[in-house]
């Protein structure tokens, strides 16, 4: 029976070495039924590092995140906001898709704790590799990964959030907001777009 024991990257900085090592990873369950593993996309200098919370149906397919509606409200608040492509690089608190079968369609289901933890040596090996200046989260998934499951978004989002200590040098500055589904399944759609930019915007004049 596979267990949950956690992923065990590689020590290295080289981020082709770690995507191919991510590639088998096993370190929990969610890689049996997911087509393939998601890794991070964005060049190793990249000054803002991007976590969303797990690939969807698309991304799987893909192999590659934020391709989906998610992935495209993202690049028009980004553009939006001021931000070069270039200047990102976009990962998932949980590198597999977690789902449940309804006839043909994959429901997303919500990674669990269990997940996210066995991922996080991924996300962090990531953040050693690329050294961004800024790091924003997106989605309560992504938020608690980085800074633990006490984090409130409700209650932070938009601000500069304080990593935890053993996490200062590899996160120097980090935002948190709403995941970009959030905004698209919103009862008012413009209005939450609207304060998904402004948090996005926010977080881009941290970098001076
Ligand atoms: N939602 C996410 O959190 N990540 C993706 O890559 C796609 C959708």
């Amino acid at each position: 029976m596979p267990d949950s024991r956690g992923a065990e990257p590689p020590d290295t900085t080289d981020l082709a070495r770690l995507r191919s090592a991510a590639s088998g990873c096993q370190g929990c369950p969610l890689y049996q039924d997911a087509t393939q593993t998601v890794f991070g996309e964005g060049a190793a200098g990249a000054k803002v590092l991007v976590v969303g919370e797990q690939p969807g149906d698309k991304e799987d397919v893909a192999g590659e995140p934020f391709v989906g509606p998610a992935g495209k409200l993202l690049d028009r608040a980004f553009e939006e906001a001021g931000f070069d492509r270039g200047s990102l690089y976009v990962t998932n608190a949980v590198k597999h898709f977690k789902f449940k079968r309804e006839g043909k369609r994959r429901i997303h289901q919500k990674p669990g704790r269990t997940e996210v933890v066995a991922c996080r040596p991924w996300l962090l090996a990531e953040l050693r590799a690329v050294r961004p200046d800024l790091v924003l989260l997106l989605g309560a998934t992504a938020a608690q990964s980085l800074l633990g499951p006490k984090f409130r978004l409700t209650q932070h989002r938009g601000e500069p959030v304080e990593p935890p200590a053993e996490l200062s040098e590899l996160v120097p500055s980090a935002v948190a907001t709403v995941h970009p589904s959030a905004v698209l399944r919103a009862p008012d759609r413009d209005e939450a777009y609207a304060a998904f930019v402004a948090d996005v915007k926010a977080a881009g004049k941290l970098l001076g």
